[in-house]
């Protein structure tokens, strides 16, 4: 079955010259997990609300629209099987990161969460990956860090959920330098919440996630970075996922979709609005994997 990609979100002010045929999209393999069994049963963030009903048929229909839209796009889409007991399993970032065929595996904070890492873990000894790594501090996988490759470094949060001792652990097993960025804001408590990479040299955040420190840090790394503001980020629109020309993003994220238009990206809505009430969007849904 073909899928028809969902309208772009309306494109950059007519004065600016268009830049679009620049940039060159590269096709990318990700690992999805259908949200099944999806609930929200606790409150593990501060979006996370157990009296707010769920609908996970909808859940379903929006899940299966952002897979389609990436396969549209040409890229990859694996399926890891959801398992009962497990509500959060379709934020499949959280699994592991991986860089260049080597997989650092996940250990998560919260005990109600614990058991995906197994799942992931099996998941990446059944595909081939012989290089998994079992974590020995906690970490939330790609929740908490992403990879720059012109920039030849991975991005690495803490604050809430991964422990600092995982940046060195991870610079160790993958062999990229790791660069440690404080999240201060607990509506912002993974670092793909707050900042997503554009493209391999680019990234797009919103400073306020971040402590002084991490803000000069990262001024100092990516001065020409895309700098979101907290309208957007409160719209979940830093947890995006880009193929380094399309990004797919919040369809209410339209502010922060216009802004990406002007700098020649080609932004795609998605309407993940009932993940959301799970803390996460479109970037919590997927994980990359760098082989
Ligand atoms: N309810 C999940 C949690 O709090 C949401 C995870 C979102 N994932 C992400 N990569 N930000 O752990």
């Amino acid at each position: 079955m073909t899928a028809t990609l969902p309208p772009a979100v309306s494109a950059a002010p007519s004065s600016l010259p268009a830049l679009t045929t620049d940039r060159a999209p590269r096709p990318r393999t990700f690992l999805m997990c259908p949200p099944e069994y999806f609930a929200v049963e606790y409150a593990i963030n501060a979006w996370m609300d157990p009296s707010v009903a769920v609908d996970a048929a909808v859940a379903l229909r929006q899940w299966e629209n952002l897979r389609a839209t990436y396969e549209a796009l040409g890229h990859t889409v694996h399926v890891l099987d959801p398992q009962p007991g497990l509500p959060d399993m379709v934020y499949a970032a959280n699994g592991a990161f991986s860089v260049g065929g080597i997989a650092y595996g996940a250990r998560f904070h919260h005990p109600e969460r614990a058991a995906e890492a197994t799942h992931h873990a099996g998941w990446y000894a059944a595909n081939g990956w012989r290089r998994h790594h079992e974590p020995s501090y906690t970490n939330e996988g790609e929740g908490d860090f992403a990879y720059v490759p012109g920039a030849g470094v991975v991005l690495a949060g803490t604050g809430f959920r991964t422990d600092p001792r995982a940046h060195g652990e991870a610079q160790d097993v993958l062999g990229v330098p790791v660069l440690g960025l404080r999240l201060v804001d607990p509506r912002f408590y993974h670092l793909d919440t707050a900042l997503f990479v554009l493209d391999d040299h680019t990234i797009c955040y919103f400073p306020g996630a971040f402590s002084a420190r991490s803000q000069r840090a990262l001024r100092r790394l990516f001065p020409d970075a895309l700098l979101a503001g907290e309208s957007d980020a409160l719209a979940f629109g830093l947890n995006a996922v880009s193929d380094g020309r399309h990004v797919v993003l919040p369809a209410q994220a339209t502010s922060l979709a216009g802004r990406i238009a002007e700098r020649g990206f080609t932004p795609i809505g998605v309407d993940l609005s009932e993940l959301r009430k799970g803390g996460g969007s479109v970037k919590c849904c997927t994980a990359e994997l760098r082989g």
